[in-house]
């Protein structure tokens, strides 16, 4: 039996796309379970990039079937552009893809509901995709939300959308934003609608059966671990839970299946939206790392925040997921750096204070502890062996290793499938 897990160790944006893409290779499915559109994975393919935000990653593998857990939140004019670029590509979605019924709609009103509570927000906003992710969960937990499931029945599907959209046109009223148009979004509902039914199918028993035959499962995490709807400096989160337990709620994955949680680590950290980033740099420095790492949101486009490798924070997303094997992405993007520094610990009014325990409020003022280490100056994008690294370079990731008492399987020096060095 093997099911694995791929999980962002940071806040987001560390490279899991290309991770997952490789590691399916191997896998019958590769399944997402939680989170929406507001995730973004690159993945190259020669000359070609292509952009993924709710698909997952494996799908141009041959044999490797993709799963839309229910714990997603799927917006169906996203899923369907990206069905159409892979049906352009010649990949017979109906043999791979198969989508949850338990699966929550973003809706049109999501969307406005999102940008209208954000700009409300003024100088407080939350820096939110606006992609209706938080509105849709919010309709989930308070009975409010339609599933994929919905779209079975046209005529219940039109009665529960009219209800929930007169609703929330009066909320929309009362921010001052102009209402959604009921009967156009039902049309282009209806024709989303026949495009999506085929690919419905309730995945537990699939999963459940591909355990027993012992298949190979890979469960896709999107965002990353210091984003967790609860174990985040709330509100400066997203809506699910990052962590691998929204494995079992997001994909009915029994706990005791999951054999290797891997987790992919940034060489250094990066934010997109508002919120504490204890180790942010900022200026020329940051500027650099931004250009070279292309450090912009893949689902907005946005400039990403730019900080040391924060280890505090790591130790905390190792120990909850119970993470045994680390990626380490974009290494290559530090070289020419003559000081690289990484975070070991936190201080909060002179005392040693852990992740866990601080609030958004405490992570502003946290004074990071630093451990410094000399750069390189050599280009590493074309090593694929260790022993060939520069002897600084060895230091940084012997450092990472025994700090995070994790093994580390491979280092990704680059964008393209094969940049890595693997690590024995
Ligand atoms: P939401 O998920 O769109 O509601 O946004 C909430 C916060 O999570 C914002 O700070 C977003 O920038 C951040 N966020 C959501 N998804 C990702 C991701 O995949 N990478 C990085 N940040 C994300």
């Amino acid at each position: 039996m093997s099911a694995d897990a791929i999980i962002g160790l940071q806040w987001g944006d560390e490279g899991k796309g290309k991770i997952v893409d490789l590691l399916a290779r191997e896998a019958d499915y590769v399944v997402r379970y939680h989170g929406g559109n507001n995730a973004g994975h690159t993945v190259v393919l020669g000359k070609k990039k292509y952009f993924f935000r709710l698909i997952p990653s494996g799908v141009f593998h041959k044999n490797t079937h993709v799963i839309i857990g229910g714990g997603v939140v799927l917006d169906p004019e996203v899923l369907i552009s990206e069905m159409d670029i892979l049906e352009s590509e010649g990949i017979n979605l109906k043999k791979k893809l198969i989508i949850s019924p338990r699966a929550h709609l973003i809706l049109p009103y999501h969307k406005e509901l999102d940008i209208a509570y954000e700009k409300a927000r003024g100088k407080k906003k939350l820096g939110t995709t606006k992609r209706g992710i938080g509105p849709a969960y919010s309709d989930k937990v308070s009975y409010n939300g339609i599933r994929v499931y919905d779209l079975s029945d046209w005529k219940s599907f039109e009665q529960k959308f009219k209800f929930q959209a007169g609703v929330k046109n009066k909320i929309l009223n009362a921010f001052g934003v102009k209402p959604i148009n009921i009967n156009k979004s039902l049309n282009s509902l209806k024709k989303q609608r026949t495009r999506i039914l085929p690919f419905i199918k309730d995945s537990f028993e699939i999963l459940n059966d591909a355990l027993a035959k012992r298949k190979k499962i890979l469960f896709e995490g999107a965002h990353g671990i210091m984003l967790d709807l609860d174990w985040s400096p709330y509100p400066f989160a997203t809506a699910s839970n990052t962590v691998v337990g929204g494995l079992n709620t997001g994909a009915g994955l029994p706990p005791k299946s999951l054999n290797n949680v891997i987790g992919v680590l940034k060489a250094f950290t990066s934010r997109v939206g508002e919120g504490p980033l204890p180790t942010e740099i900022y200026g020329r420095l940051a500027n650099a790392i931004r250009e070279r790492g292309t450090e912009y949101g893949t689902t907005t486009g946005r400039p990403r925040r730019i900080g040391w490798l924060d280890l505090e924070a790591v130790r905390f997303s190792c120990a909850i997921n119970n993470v045994n094997e680390i990626v380490i992405t974009k290494l290559d993007i530090l070289s020419g750096l003559i000081e690289i520094k990484i975070c070991t610990g936190y201080r909060l009014n002179g005392k040693k204070v852990r992740y866990s325990e601080c609030g958004y409020k405490e992570l502003e003022k946290v004074k990071p502890v630093y451990k410094s280490f000399p750069g390189w100056i050599e280009d590493i994008s074309a090593v694929r062996k260790f022993s060939n690294l520069p002897p600084e370079c060895k230091n940084y990731l012997k450092f990472i290793k025994k700090f995070l008492g994790v093994k580390i399987k491979f280092v990704s020096v680059g964008a393209e499938r094969n940049a890595n060095i693997k690590i024995s």
